[in-house]
């Protein structure tokens, strides 16, 4: 099933004046480049260790605090209550050695898993990063998740340490006996941590600022981050250190960060975006990075871009449609005129976004990128140098091959709507799904990695987001499984069986929609309604509840017992049913 999300926009085009931009394009000659660019020519982007051994983070921080950037901010962190702190790639450097020193000192080895369940904050980057620098894989839990979703990622990736804050540790305390080989809880904000705890910030007092940053195979991990798909819990992610090689890459040729720029990636660390271009690619480019702390405020948003000076801004769709609906009058007030370019991800920017900005940023349009968690960094993207169709993603990064096809495996021909597949092999594809090999096998087909996406390609190479060609809910952007949702309602006491769907939103994009059967004994009420909606956010996470619930007597569902979504889905939105040959009844 296909949702058609983008309207193309009838052969608009928004041509761009190269001589007025204010700074040269990192990339020029895309269609040249496109045919001779080969990923060895990015290796040299960064800097190895003797033997073709790498670290991602020695390229992220050390290589810079180690040269002539050493005093340059690589942070500018704004807690979004008018504190601001600037840490230097020097102090970055010596922060993430002694995390990755206090790592060492608790035993956690090479490959071990470590999450870091954190508020946006200093602490955040630098245990991220440190975790990484001493040869471990990070893994960044989003701050809103409830107790379920933080067990089911420490369960499945074996954690072994995790750091957090004495506020969200009260999230983990009621799943901890269920977590065998979770034997470190390190608190960042607590002196005195709790018995079994330990404290970040005595430790971090006494280890040692020097640290060798361990040389790893390029093929070891640095990150794993948990997605959804349509069938079970979330799965585990896995990236390679080799990856930075292309996200420092896209970082140059898309977000087209130079050295003098304030750059500012409003996603947080627990999605792709966060880590990959909020945290990683960036400053792997020597460039200083804002990150603002608090929730979605459209006078703080503005604020933040006229205080700190951004240069180049890179969000979502559902934030960007937030600004719109709060009016231009707004962003009148402020000074905006730092800005140079403005980056978008997540969900399909309608191509009214993107004539926006053109009113409101004194001509600058949003620029269209599109990948997933699993792709690693940026394969399908509007480059600066390249006009743009507003409701198109762009065009495939050099180095990538990006086709449509069916599900035999075979190109379609221009136009046609199928399969968004990309051939495997590029440096930041995922490199497993932890422990997971038939569902790591499920996305490589006929030779392709199918995205799970449905898209176009039209006569001048331009690719159309057409929708998801599964059951995966993409919700103000950040992506959620039907089944988790399903799991966490069917665990309230009054809800026999539950199916879950994406239902379109103005401004969402999609919200989480859920039809449930009751239990007997309880009946319909907006009060048994809303304590459902308060369970699940409590339960799984405060993002991945339902904002609609239907009570129904029954769920279609297959011979089998599956609840097909689709015929829900079709119902809930007028569509076609389709083909019910494998319905039960
Ligand atoms: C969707 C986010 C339309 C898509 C980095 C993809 C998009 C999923 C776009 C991955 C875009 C991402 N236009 N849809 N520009 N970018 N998507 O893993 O469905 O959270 O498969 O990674 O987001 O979501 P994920």
């Amino acid at each position: 099933m296909t949702e058609k999300s983008s309207e193309m926009s009838d052969g608009e085009l928004i041509e761009k004046n190269l001589a007025q931009l204010r700074l040269k394009p990192n990339l020029q000659g895309y269609d040249g480049l496109r045919r001779t660019f080969k990923w060895g020519d990015a290796e040299e982007l960064v800097d190895w260790f003797p033997d073709g051994q790498i670290n991602s983070v020695y390229n992220v921080i050390d290589r810079h605090a180690l040269g002539e950037r050493k005093d340059k901010a690589a942070l500018i962190y704004d807690d979004g209550n008018g504190n601001v702190q600037k840490i230097t790639f020097l102090e970055m450097y010596r922060e993430t050695n002694k995390f990755a020193n206090v790592l060492v000192k608790l035993g956690i080895k090479r490959q071990d898993r470590v999450f870091v369940f954190l508020q946006r904050s200093k602490e955040l980057y630098v245990s991220f990063l440190g975790t990484i620098k001493a040869g471990a894989i990070a893994s960044p839990m989003f701050p809103a998740f409830g107790p379920d979703a933080i067990r089911d990622r420490l369960l499945d990736s074996g954690a072994v340490a995790l750091v957090t804050s004495s506020e969200l540790a009260k999230r983990v305390y009621p799943i901890k006996e269920q977590l065998p080989d979770l034997k470190h809880i390190i608190v960042v904000d607590d002196a005195d941590a709790n018995a079994g705890e330990v404290s970040y910030q005595v430790e971090m007092e006494s280890s040692a600022e020097d640290f060798e940053t361990v040389p790893m195979d390029p093929e070891e991990y640095q990150f794993m981050l948990y997605t959804s798909g349509t069938t079970g819990k979330p799965k585990g992610v896995v990236h390679a250190h080799k990856g930075i090689v292309q996200q420092t890459l896209t970082s140059k040729w898309v977000l087209d960060l130079h050295d003098e720029d304030v750059y500012w990636c409003t996603a947080d660390l627990g999605w792709v975006t966060g880590v990959v271009y909020g945290c990683l690619g960036p400053w792997s480019c020597g460039v200083t990075q804002v990150g603002l702390g608090g929730r979605f405020d459209p006078d703080l948003w503005y604020r933040s871009i006229q205080n700190h000076k951004v240069t180049v801004w890179y969000t979502a769709p559902t934030a960007v449609r937030m600004l719109m609906a709060k009016g231009d009058d707004l962003p009148a007030k402020y000074d905006l005129s730092s800005l140079r370019a403005l980056y978008s991800v997540g969900e399909p920017l309608n191509p009214e976004g993107v004539k926006w900005a053109l009113e409101v940023f004194d001509n600058k349009p949003f620029h269209d990128t599109w990948w997933q968690t699993e792709t690693g960094s940026i394969l399908i993207t509007n480059f600066p140098e390249m006009p743009i169709k507003p409701g198109s993603m762009g065009k495939p990064l050099p180095g990538i091959e990006a086709e449509i096809v069916d599900e035999e495996g075979n190109v379609l021909p221009q136009g046609e709507e199928g399969n968004l597949v990309i051939r495997p092999g590029w440096p930041s594809m995922m490199r497993e799904i932890w422990k997971n090999e038939s569902k790591y096998n499920e996305y490589m087909r006929n030779g392709w990695y199918y995205t799970g996406d449905t898209a176009m390609i039209d006569d001048d190479g331009y690719f159309w987001y057409v929708g998801r060609a599964d059951d995966v809910i993409k919700t103000s952007g950040e992506r959620v499984g039907p089944f988790e949702v399903e799991s966490a309602l069917i665990e309230h006491d009054a809800v026999a069986e539950a199916g879950v769907i994406g239902k379109p939103d103005q401004l969402r994009g999609n919200i989480i929609k859920a039809f449930i059967v009751l239990t007997p004994g309880h009946a319909e009420s907006e009060e048994l309604k809303k304590d459902i909606q308060k369970f699940v956010k409590s339960r799984l996470a405060g993002h991945a509840y339902p904002r609609e619930i239907d009570v129904v007597k029954t769920l279609p569902k297959t011979r089998s017992g599956k609840i097909m979504r689709r015929l829900l889905r079709a119902k809930e939105l007028g569509l076609p049913i389709g083909d019910t040959s494998t319905l039960e009844d």
